[in-house]
């Protein structure tokens, strides 16, 4: 039996259930993949697939995302954009402000942002993640299709994970139950995605900022086998890159395949 009902989900998204076309499975490999594989016969922009169980959930940079249906939200949703995927840079920052926002219609409190995708939750000691973005991008003539997979934990996870993890439970005073924070979701991924193929990321800059965990502070920037680098974090320009003030100048990183750090914590390298 699935977890989550269409029908009744349709009920709770209210004026925009038409933008979207839900799917509930018990299970499947990844949502992701699923989507891709329905897109590829021409599933219209809107489509989401939601999974009470994934025996293959994917993360970024190849990692495995692990989740169980009691405790985790595990969807994705395909859009078509006009134009090609230079078009889209910002985007999973983008998806990282309708969730955050929408974590906040429920709610919630301590909710912020890590370039480039993920949700944190502020915690006594640190950060914890709440929520993960997966974008998977491909173009052809008429425009560019992306696969927007959200990994969301509702309960903090049992699995033992490389980096601390939080439940949406953690930061909301009163339960939230599934439905709404899907619903949530996608209700705000609409308004956000709306603004961002008009406008671009230009638009969300200031409001990703507001969410940035580490806005003006210390961090480190661990790229592969490289030393990290050290400096301070100045948030995100016009296109959602990355502004780090080194000793060098500032550096602008493009390129996904990093990972953001607080000074201070393991790892950390030559200094700024
Ligand atoms: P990076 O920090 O390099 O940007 P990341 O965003 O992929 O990487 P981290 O936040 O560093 O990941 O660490 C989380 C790790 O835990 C990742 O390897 C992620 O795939 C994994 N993970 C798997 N399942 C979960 C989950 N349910 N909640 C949080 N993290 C999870
Ligand atoms: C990350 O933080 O590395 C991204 C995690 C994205 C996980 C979601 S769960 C739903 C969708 N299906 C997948 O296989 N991955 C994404």
């Amino acid at each position: 039996m699935t977890l989550i009902d269409p029908v009744l989900l349709k009920t709770r998204l209210g004026a925009l259930a038409g933008r979207f076309d839900v799917d509930a499975l018990a299970e499947c490999d990844s949502t992701s993949s699923e989507l891709m594989r329905r897109a590829e016969r021409g599933a219209p922009s809107g489509t989401v697939v939601v999974a009470d169980r994934q025996s293959a959930g994917r993360g970024r940079r190849g990692r495995n995302w692990l989740s169980s249906p009691e405790s985790s939200l595990t969807f994705s949703v395909l859009w078509r954009f006009p134009g090609n995927a230079a078009g889209l840079s910002g985007l999973s920052l983008a998806v990282g402000v309708a969730l955050a926002e929408a974590m906040e219609n429920l709610g919630a409190s301590g909710v912020c942002l890590k370039w480039p995708n993920d949700v944190l939750l502020r915690t006594g000691d640190g950060f914890a993640k709440l929520a993960g973005i997966l974008i998977e991008l491909s173009s052809d003539r008429r425009g560019t299709q992306a696969i927007i997979g959200i990994g969301l934990n509702l309960l903090p996870p049992v699995d033992e994970l490389p980096q601390p993890a939080a439940g949406l439970s953690q930061a909301c005073a009163q339960s939230v139950d599934r439905y709404a924070v899907l619903a949530a979701v996608l209700v705000q991924l609409a308004a956000v995605l709306d603004d961002f193929t008009v406008n671009r990321f230009f638009c969300l800059k200031m409001k990703w900022q507001r969410y940035h965990a580490w806005q003006d502070l210390p961090v480190q920037l661990i790229g592969d086998g490289d030393t990290p680098t050290l400096g301070r974090c100045l948030g995100v320009d016009d296109d959602g890159a990355l502004l780090l003030e080194t000793a060098s100048g500032i550096e602008r990183i493009l390129s996904g395949d990093v990972s953001l750090r607080p000074a201070g914590s393991k790892m950390e390298g030559r200094s700024a």
